[in-house]
């Protein structure tokens, strides 16, 4: 299907996302035939730039991606640049100029994206320039896409909402959670229900407890300033893990249009127990890191980072039990755990199935496993199903069998990047891998009540070396249950 010819409007456009991943995106769609030869883009930021600089800059950024770039400079020709003032209405009446010259001159019928790709404060003042300012008022689709984070809690979330719901409707607001667009995130779906052995079997009755684990290697970095007031629960469980979560969780959706696959995740974020008071110390681990070794390279402790407070009470680890008040899965623990400086950069979800009702091959040496699915999110892409199967001899002794599917090798490693696939869908309309205002809302309630408490509480932090793979509470939670988490490395 053609893409649409489109303007993109880039706010934040000499910053590190767009560096890192949006040009190289935008670059590999082009590469690929997915962009319309109509398009332009202006990027905006604070910076005096011209178009010349702001095309190096662009180039550079692509070639640091990826090492050679046929068509290269082709494709910077369609890049311009304005320094802009975002509080600025002047600045914004340029921007409207600019916007309807490239609008004649690549004939883009109007059409507009608006991707806000900066610092989250102005969000909401530049929503209201472009509809005040002129910049909405299109005859073509009128698009905004808004980076993470949507608001520091829920209250936060809801004003930003009702700003930028003067300039854009619901339906044209395309909240990025760019998990929502790796390959095996939207996998989730599909291996659900596409398959006869699984849906059936995808509840109480049979799955004992599923485990989701999203680990880094890497620390704060440069974005203390950010981090020190969100801390891991708001930048990755409010937002990424919950998202995996409701799409293990939902029910089938009727079919596969926006609308009804978002009504089922907001159903089953609906259904999900809120933890609050006394139960946040029951169901939530949080911890920090101390120094440690990263792959044999010494790194400090997260209170000895650059702008980081040295009695922070920031978390840079959250563990999670997870229980879903719904027929389907009535007393299933979902787990989930997501830190910094962990032992390894690895996103998994095992889905663990109850045990056979009688084991026939008891053997002292060798338990039975139970049958597990993994579903490897990153940094490999696939799915692993553990099973039993006989060892060979003369014995009736059983031994552990894996089938592994792994993505990369089937279909060559360049699986697209999750912001090209976003940025595919934003500019053809489908909304589906964007997060729904009440998906937002229902996340920041659920996470609103554990920060609450947390925030009353100190904690004695550091209370996990960084390289290992979190605080011992975290493997006591699942302890607790008679589980524990399955190895990811
Ligand atoms: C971002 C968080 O949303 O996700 C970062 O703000 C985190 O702190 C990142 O590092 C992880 O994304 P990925 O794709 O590397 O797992």
């Amino acid at each position: 299907i053609e893409t649409p010819k489109s303007l993109i409007m880039l706010f934040g456009a000499t910053g590190d996302l767009a560096k890192r991943k949006l040009f190289p995106s935008l670059y590999n769609l082009y590469r690929k035939g997915k962009l319309s030869e109509n398009f332009a883009i202006i990027g905006t930021a604070r910076r005096d730039w011209s178009h010349e600089v702001f095309r190096d800059h662009v180039k550079d950024s692509v070639l640091t991606a990826r090492k050679t770039a046929e068509k290269i400079d082709e494709f910077i020709s369609h890049f311009y640049y304005q320094a802009h003032d975002v509080t600025d209405s002047e600045s914004y009446i340029q921007l409207k100029k600019l916007a309807d010259d490239l609008d004649q001159q690549y004939q883009l019928e109007g059409n507009r994206i608006f991707y806000l790709a900066m610092a989250p404060e102005y969000f909401g003042t530049i929503s209201d320039h472009l509809k005040d300012d002129g910049l909405t008022n299109t005859n073509g689709f009128k698009r905004l896409v808004i980076e993470k984070p949507f608001g520091h809690d829920l209250e936060s979330a809801k004003a930003l909402n009702k700003q930028i719901r003067k300039s854009f409707s619901e339906s044209e607001i395309y909240r990025i959670d760019h998990y929502l667009g790796k390959a095996m995130v939207q996998n989730i779906e599909v291996i659900r229900f596409a398959n006869a052995i699984f849906e059936p079997l995808w509840n109480n009755r049979y799955i004992s407890n599923i485990q989701i684990t999203s680990s880094e290697m890497l620390g704060v970095e440069e974005r203390a300033r950010y981090y020190e007031n969100s801390g891991a629960l708001r930048d990755m469980v409010q937002n990424h893990m919950l998202q995996m979560v409701a799409l293990l969780a939902m029910e089938p959706p009727i079919n596969l249009t926006t609308n009804e696959i978002r009504s089922e995740k907001v159903r089953a974020l609906r259904s999900l127990r809120a933890i609050e008071g006394e139960d946040v110390q029951k169901y939530f681990v949080r911890g920090q890191y101390g120094a440690g070794n990263i792959q044999g390279e010494k790194v400090v402790g997260y209170r000895d980072e650059v702008n980081v407070d040295p009695q922070s009470n920031t978390e840079t680890y959250v563990a999670g039990k997870l229980m879903f008040d719904n027929f389907r899965w009535a007393g299933v623990p979902f787990y989930i755990r997501t830190g910094k400086r962990m032992a390894t950069k690895s996103t998994k979800i095992v889905v663990q199935f109850k045990d056979i009702p009688m084991n026939l091959y008891y053997n002292k040496d060798q338990q039975l496993n139970p049958n597990l699915l993994v579903i490897h999110i990153q940094p490999e892409e696939g799915i692993t199903l553990h099973l039993n199967a006989k060892k060979a001899g003369q014995n009736m002794e059983t031994t552990p069998v894996q089938l592994s599917f792994a993505s990369s090798s089937m279909e060559g490693i360049n699986t697209p990047e999750a912001y090209e696939k976003l940025i595919y869908d934003c500019l053809h309309g489908d909304a589906t891998n964007f997060t729904h205002w009440d998906e937002v809302a229902l996340s920041w309630n659920f996470v609103d009540k554990i920060s609450n408490v947390w925030e009353e509480k100190k904690m004695e932090f550091p209370n996990y070396e960084a390289g290992t793979m979190g605080p011992k509470a975290a493997d006591e939670l699942l302890e607790k249950d008679g589980f524990f988490w399955w190895p990811v490395e």
